[in-house]
Order: structure tokens, then sequence, then C-alpha cells
């Protein structure tokens, strides 16, 4: 397969490790080893008891229970561990498309949510959202642009870059549809849990919707991205095996201390995602101030759920090299809404699940004050 560079991981690759402000990061702030040892007794000791051998090829028993318990009637053996979410996007992917199939997907999005089935050959027809209309999806162009031959539909909510919540009615209503024509919804749900009102949080589309694909993850909501343990979570037990036996040409299995690390997390994951939110409601108050005090240079649409959002400069103005100096003069890493799509040459992607936000926007004030 000949794939392209993927825009965004390649711009990170420049600047992630260099950067001193990391202003884009997508996921939240990480916890350390010793900070998850502390929340059980014993734990520190199992930890190093544990052999290093292979893992299930599923993923455990004990992980799969509690990753199953994210959902309401998910059982663990319809959870298939992966490494990262990345992964599963791969082997779903490969798995179900073929070439000529055609595929409706979120935009803007994660460029694999797209990127995978353009190279086996699928037809994409972007389900654009836009700023002017709150990042909202129109079911209109749903209905509009499905094909006999559409085999998937993937939505990625909460949204990254975005923050959208796709409200209930219109999952409901994208599964009935899937019923009808037939099509399998993929949907992405890394940044579920980090709605800011739990009244936002619609169900899961592995819980209503039989033949759905549920994505899941321990980097984002979780705060454990350095475990790379991801996982799909489905009802439909012809995918489920097709990706099971895909991935014995991947990763085979998951390494066994990210799998001890993410189960012990996970019984604790009251407790991890309460930090993060804190985290975040702390830094969007932050923001609020920032974007408020600079409405002349800066469009901002408080985001609904997640640790990032996907702002715009007023002007016009060309974001892409907006960052590039700010990067380049101030240390502060922004991601250029070109790193989606090219039409979002005015939009950036901030994050604000990183703890040491408040003094990045510091920094950010001290660059606009001495350049703008
Ligand atoms: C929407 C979305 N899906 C999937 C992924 C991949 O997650 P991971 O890097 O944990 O595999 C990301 C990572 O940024 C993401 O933002």
């Amino acid at each position: 397969m000949k794939i392209p560079y993927f825009k965004l991981e390649r711009y990170f690759a420049e600047y992630e490790f260099t950067a001193p402000y990391l202003l884009c990061s997508s996921d939240c702030e990480s916890f350390s080893v010793q900070e998850l040892m502390e929340m059980e007794p014993g734990a520190a000791d199992e930890l190093n008891n544990l052999r290093l051998g292979y893992t299930e090829s599923l993923g455990s028993p004990g992980l799969r229970k509690e990753i199953s318990s994210l959902y309401d009637g998910i059982e663990p053996d319809q959870i298939l561990v992966h490494t990262g979410a990345e992964e599963a996007i791969f082997i779903f992917m490969n798995v179900v498309l073929e070439k000529g199939d055609h595929v409706i997907v979120h935009w803007p999005c994660y460029q694999s949510l797209f990127e995978i089935a353009n190279s086996i050959g699928c037809e994409i027809t972007p389900w654009v959202t836009s700023e002017g209309d709150h990042w909202e999806l129109d079911m209109d162009f749903l209905k509009e642009n499905l094909r006999e031959n559409t085999k998937a539909v993937v939505i990625n909510c909460p949204h990254n870059p975005t923050g959208y919540i796709l409200p209930e009615n219109k999952s409901s209503e994208i599964s009935r549809l899937s019923q009808e024509h037939g099509f399998i919804v993929f949907s992405d749900e890394v940044y579920r849990f980090l709605e800011y009102e739990e009244k936002d949080r619609s169900p899961s589309f592995c819980d209503v919707n039989d033949n759905a694909i549920s994505l899941g993850v321990m980097s984002k909501s979780f705060g454990l991205a350095g475990l790379r343990i991801g996982w799909i979570a489905t009802k439909n037990k012809m995918i489920y095996e097709q990706m099971a036996c895909f991935k014995d040409y991947t990763t085979i299995c998951s390494s066994a201390p990210s799998e001890f690390l993410a189960t012990l997390g996970l019984r604790h994951k009251d407790q991890l995602i309460r930090r993060n939110k804190k985290i975040i409601a702390d830094n969007l108050e932050v923001l609020d101030r920032f974007f408020e005090k600079h409405q002349d240079i800066f469009n901002w649409h408080k985001p609904k759920a997640g640790p990032i959002a996907f702002p715009s400069l007023a002007d016009n103005g060309d974001a892409e090299a907006f960052c590039d100096r700010l990067v380049k003069k101030a240390g502060i890493l922004l991601m250029p809404g070109v790193k989606y799509d090219l039409a979002y040459n005015k939009n950036f992607r901030i994050g604000f699940g990183r703890q040491n936000l408040p003094e990045a926007v510091d920094k950010l004030e001290l660059f606009l004050e001495n350049q703008m």
C-alpha cells in the first residue's frame, strides 16, 4: 500500500520534542507510573512480578472486562484490544473496505480516518463542517450523498479538532439510515467522557447499533497515551473476527506492562477523568479570557467537549504562516488548519489538556505584544 504522509504527525515529528510549549496537543496531561501505582495498594508488587511473555491476542480478559464496563450493553468478548486507536482504524479499513467502495467521512478529520480508505482506492465524500455553522453535521448532506456502494460512514465525536458533539437525535438518525441503507458506522469515540456537561454525552454507537464499530483508546480521556492501548467495541461478530485475524499481521498482541497499567487505570477511571476534566475546565477559563481580550485577532468558538478546539484568525490571515512564526520565534506549537485540509487555512488547533497551558498562554501574549 502506498500512502501519503500523515501531515499532522509529520508536523509534530518536527517540533513535538523540541518546542518548549506544546499548545496543540490532542491528549490530556499524562500520568506517571508512580501515580498509577499509588491508586491501588499492592499494584507495584504486581507490576514487578509481571511475566513479560506474549499476551492474549484479543486483549487480556481483565482488560477487556474493564473496557466493556465503559459501555451499556457490551460484553468483554465484544472488545478487541489494539495498539492505540491508530492500529484499529488501519485494520478496520483494511478488512471492511475494497477498491471502489464509497465512504463518507466527518470533515475535517484526523487524517487516517479517510487516508487509509483513500489509499485502498475508495471514493471519499468529505462530510464537510464549517466554523460558520458551529461545526454542525448537516443530516441532509448525509441523506443526499448516500449511494448504492456506500460501505461506511465515519464519525468522530467528540470531534478532533473542533470539540463538536453529535446530538442524540442526529446519532439515532445516522443509525436508522445505516439500517435502511446497509452502511457500517465507524465511530471514533476517543474523546468520550470529556463532555463538559454529562447530559451532552450521546450513547456510544456500538450500544445502539448492532453493526457499528466504536473506537476507544487510553490516550485521550484517560491521559495514558504512552501505553498505546486502544480497542474496538462492536456487536458485529463478522467484522470482529476479521479484524482479530488481520491483527496477526500487525502487532499480534499488546505489551504486557501496558495491558497491566491500562487495566489498573480503568479500575480508577473516574479519578483519571475527573483530574483531566479539571485541567480542561481551568485551562478553558484562561483561554476564554485570552480570546475575549484578542477578539480583533482571533475567532473563538468554545467547544463542548475534549481538550482541543479549532479557532481561526479574524482577519482572513494565513494561520500556517502565523503558526510557523510562533514556533520559530517563541517556541510555541499550534497546529495549522491546513494540516487537516487546505480549506481550513485560517484555522489552527489549540490544545488545552496540559497543565502548563497558563504559562504557554503568557508566552503567546508576549509574542503578540511584540509581533502584532
Ligand atoms: C480522533 C483521533 N482518532 C484516533 C487517534 C489515534 O489515537 P492513538 O494515537 O492513541 O492511536 C487520534 C490521535 O490523535 C485522534 O485524535
